[in-house]
């Protein structure tokens, strides 16, 4: 199963992604983590991307498409994977289409986490993340056990610095003006699911599983 997460930054689709990947075994794929581990690591890759992250702007295609193909030729993803964070252009979106092609492969679901604008920047504010396992919180909505402290892997948890409130607006605008007419992109494709990411997570999850089956 090949599964897209569409929807605003904060919108809840790395939440959502790794409960889809744990409940159906496969792997999940997110590219903001993919730039994050090479900034932590001290990557050329990774000292690019950070001066277009902490600008709230997309990291250019031409350093994202090579990047994400190489991961899709891995052997975990056989049998699908769920996209968190890819496509973000439309020409992101045409690059992933022509390469499933040439295998006969298409995606099956693009699932858009609908959330307004104004709920967003009360989310970026209070989520917490864990740069080591890649592990997500929110002081409010999903506290770890522990405060500041990841449950999974026991690294310390900090605030991302893209979720600052000024630069939260800009990756806004972005995602307006450059990744929300992929929602039109897929619905021509007929796979577009939308849900409601206002509800809680796990009702937001429920929802997700009735699409997928
Ligand atoms: P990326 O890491 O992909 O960031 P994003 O798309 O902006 O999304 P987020 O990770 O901020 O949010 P999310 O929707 O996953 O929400 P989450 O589940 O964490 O990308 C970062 C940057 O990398 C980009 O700005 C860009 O520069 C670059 N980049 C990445 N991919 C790229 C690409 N393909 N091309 C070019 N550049 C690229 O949830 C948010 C918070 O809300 C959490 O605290 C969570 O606990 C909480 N929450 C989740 N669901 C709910 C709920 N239902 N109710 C209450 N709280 C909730």
């Amino acid at each position: 199963m090949k599964i897209i997460m569409l929807g605003a930054p904060g919108a809840g689709k790395g939440t959502q992604a790794k409960s889809i990947a744990k409940k159906y075994g496969i792997p999940h794929i997110s590219t903001g983590d993919i730039f994050r581990a090479n900034i932590k690591n001290g990557t050329e890759l990774g000292k690019k991307a950070k001066a277009f992250m902490d600008q709230g702007m997309l990291v250019p295609d031409e350093l994202t498409l090579d990047l994400v193909m190489d991961r899709f030729a891995q052997d975990d993803c056989k049998s699908g994977y769920v996209l968190d964070g890819f496509p973000r252009t439309i020409p992101q979106a045409e690059a992933l289409t022509a390469a499933l092609a040439q295998n006969q492969e298409t995606v099956d679901y693009a699932i858009d986490i609908a959330v307004p604008d104004e709920a967003i920047v009360e989310r970026m504010s209070g989520r917490r993340a864990c740069l080591t396992c890649g592990a997500t919180y929110h002081v409010v909505y999903n506290p770890p056990k522990k405060a500041d402290v990841c449950d999974i892997c026991g690294a310390a948890l900090v605030q991302r610095d893209d979720d600052k409130p000024e630069t939260v607006q800009k990756r806004l605008t972005v995602y307006h003006e450059q990744t929300q007419p992929l929602i039109e992109y897929y619905e021509k494709q007929g796979i577009l699911k939308q849900v409601d990411g206002t509800k809680d997570m796990s009702e937001v999850f429920e929802e997700i599983i009735g699409i997928l089956g």
